[in-house]
């Protein structure tokens, strides 16, 4: 073996099951090895567990999203690099050419824009409404184009905080998801609303919470 494959393959042994770091390490590779073709076939047909590329999935990234599965009592989260691209992902997710889409006066301006400019191009309508406003947010849910309604709370930068109960009761009674974007609470709002508005207000209804971390 030459000195190249030496250091490229040099290990030092894991350790052992019940010695293991009280804080996960982080993983910083962008690639994962297997023992042989066929484990990496497996791997990709869904027969084996495993890691290949830290952009699909990645051991440090897993484990944040799992620990914030845990503590929001769902059932799997996602974790993106950044709180703009959790936002652009869920609606580019959950929309398509046609949908109708509910968003606010007070909502964070980069979700204004993906709604005034960015989805526009492809089909998708903004509704554009005040959080107080229950009426509108009511006749909009009754819409049978409205896929989905996106707030904050409380919002940024004017700390509105709006009936949470309210939006998604409704949301929900018409088949509408409810997205909140949690910035400003960040932990103490998952806490809360895992124990409260999600068990009893959104059950069995999609509610995506969109937490933006600062990482
Ligand atoms: C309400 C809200 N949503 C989303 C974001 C976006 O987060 P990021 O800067 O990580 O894209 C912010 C950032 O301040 C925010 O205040």
């Amino acid at each position: 073996m030459n000195i190249h494959t030496k250091l490229n393959h040099f290990r030092i042994a894991s350790p052992p099951i019940d010695n293991s770091p009280i804080v996960s390490p982080i993983y910083q590779s962008a690639k994962f090895s297997f023992e042989s073709m066929a484990e990496v076939r497996k791997f990709f047909r869904g027969q084996r567990p495993g890691y290949f590329y830290s952009r699909y999935k990645n051991p440090t990234v897993h484990e944040l999203e799992a620990l914030l599965a845990e503590i929001q009592g769902t059932e799997a989260g996602i974790a993106t690099g950044s709180g703009v691209s959790a936002i652009f992902l869920t609606l580019f997710s959950l929309l398509s050419a046609g949908d109708e889409a509910i968003y606010f006066i007070e909502s964070y301006k980069p979700t204004r824009i993906m709604f005034e400019k960015s989805f526009k191009k492809f089909g998708v309508k903004g509704i554009r409404l005040s959080l107080f406003d229950e009426a509108g947010i009511l006749e909009a849910c009754q819409r049978q184009q409205t896929k989905l309604i996106i707030f904050e709370s409380p919002t940024n930068p004017q700390l509105a905080c709006p009936n949470i109960s309210f939006i998604c009761q409704t949301a929900k009674e018409h088949g509408v998801t409810s997205i909140l974007d949690n910035t400003f609470l960040a932990f103490i709002t998952i806490i809360i609303l895992a124990s409260i508005t999600i068990s009893t207000v959104s059950q069995s209804l999609p509610m995506a919470i969109v937490t933006v971390w600062a990482v």
